[in-house]
């Protein structure tokens, strides 16, 4: 794939970074978009999946017709159907009327399918088929429908795990999984952090009309060693809660630290695994590291300590009524499930979430406040607390706030 054509899909859809893998993906979505496959984006929560989608559809020859982003794990089980399928008069209680689903709404165009992992077993059934033969009913109808869709999808789970554990039809993978492009985590494009920061930083700066941050040499060096969980999601968050407060600052690599929350957590497991485990043999050197690791433990806790008091503090100051009380805290609420079970130890435990401070605001109460702010509307909600859709409503659904 010719190289100046990478760059200017880069450059129009705005993506950042020379990484080698995520330069690839982005030649393999050029590649393949003029030829009508499903395609299959896998990568992390929060690499840039949504980017590749959008490519697809506007190098294809359907570019002109139109492009609609389904959420699949937004979108609650027992309306999945008629959302994408549309409905019959009567289909249902409260179907007063029929309704386009988005399979026939696209006809001639690209639907992207996010979080394709969460659809219900009935609805992969109904998406095989329209695959298949372009045909589907609505939700009550008998009568077979015709459209013609390429369908893009996404996910950040195994699906191949998804597939063995029986939550994903095998068929249906295969048949979407044509073509996969892969989109590298943060944490191995290497440069591209430092490229992303500056960009995320002068962005913001031009925006609010403030100050621009810059990042000394210690602070870059910490961005990329960084895990990023959250990936560039994460970063974003992080550099404009930076751009905003330490407005016009050189950051340095202890101001980092402090919005970095799980940064001594996660410190803890690569000290670990990063050094060598201390050999019996001998037994002078290995006491020698012992002390040493158990002095940067000492040191670690301490600084958590006082991270967790200056949390505090910043939380009774932003207790604000327009305040998202969560930006502070970001990457540890919007985490999703799947996430959240293998890179447990980067995390801190749920609890810590769910009751802020002792004797102030709970996650329950913060989600309450803003969903009465944003007059109950769920993607405004999310987006106001710094939380995917899928994590609010799962909130929702547990705090009982429906
Ligand atoms: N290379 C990049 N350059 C600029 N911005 C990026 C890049 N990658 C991601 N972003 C930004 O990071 C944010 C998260 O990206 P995106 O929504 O595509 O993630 P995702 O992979 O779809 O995550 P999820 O699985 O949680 O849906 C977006 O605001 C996106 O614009
Ligand atoms: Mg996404």
């Amino acid at each position: 794939m010719d190289e100046t054509r990478i760059q200017q899909a880069k450059a129009r859809l705005g993506i950042i970074g020379n990484a080698p893998a995520l330069t690839k993906a982005v030649g393999r979505a050029l590649r393949v978009a003029p030829i009508d496959l499903s395609v299959l984006v896998t990568g992390e929560s929060g690499a840039g999946k949504e980017f590749f989608p959008a490519i697809i559809h506007q190098y294809s020859s359907r570019k002109h017709a139109k492009y609609i982003a389904v959420n699949c794990g937004a979108i609650p089980e027992g309306t999945i159907d008629s959302e994408l399928f549309g409905h019959e008069k009567g289909a249902f209680t409260g179907a007063v009327s029929s309704r386009k689903g988005y399979f026939e709404e696209a006809n001639g165009g690209t639907i992207f399918l996010d979080e394709v992992a969460e659809l219900p077993l009935t609805t992969q059934a109904r998406l095989l088929r329209v695959l298949e033969s372009g045909e589907f009913l609505k939700v009550g109808s008998s009568e077979v429908q015709k459209t013609n869709i390429r369908v893009v999808a996404a996910t950040n789970v195994d699906m191949a795990r998804a597939v063995a554990e029986g939550r994903f039809r095998e068929d249906l993978f295969y048949r979407l999984s044509t073509v996969q492009i892969a989109v590298p985590p943060l944490r191995d494009r290497g440069n591209d952090i430092a490229l992303l920061a500056r960009k995320f930083a002068s962005d913001f700066s031009e925006k609010n009309m403030t100050p621009v941050i810059t990042f000394s040499d210690q602070a870059k060096e910490r961005l990329m060693a960084y895990r990023w969980p959250g990936n560039v999601r994460q970063l974003k968050n992080v550099i404009e809660q930076m751009a905003l407060f330490e407005a016009g600052e050189t950051i340095t690599a202890e101001t980092l630290a402090e919005y970095l929350p799980e940064a001594s957590a996660s410190m803890m497991p690569a000290i670990m695994q990063s050094r060598p485990l201390p050999t019996v043999t001998s037994r002078g050197e290995s006491d020698h590291t012992y002390e040493r690791e158990r002095e940067m433990l000492f040191s670690l806790i301490f600084k958590m300590r006082k991270e967790i008091e200056q949390l505090r503090e910043d939380v009774d100051q932003l207790r604000g009524p327009s305040t998202s009380l969560m930006k502070i805290h970001p990457t540890i609420i919007d985490t999703p499930a799947e996430i959240m079970d293998t890179s447990a130890e980067e995390m801190p435990p749920r609890a810590e979430t769910s009751a802020i401070t002792d004797e102030g605001i709970t996650e329950k109460e913060a989600i309450r406040l803003s969903l009465e702010r944003n007059s109950g509307r769920r993607k405004a909600t999310a987006t106001e607390l710094n939380i995917s859709e899928r994590t609010l409503y799962r909130k929702i659904k547990e705090y009982g706030l429906e």
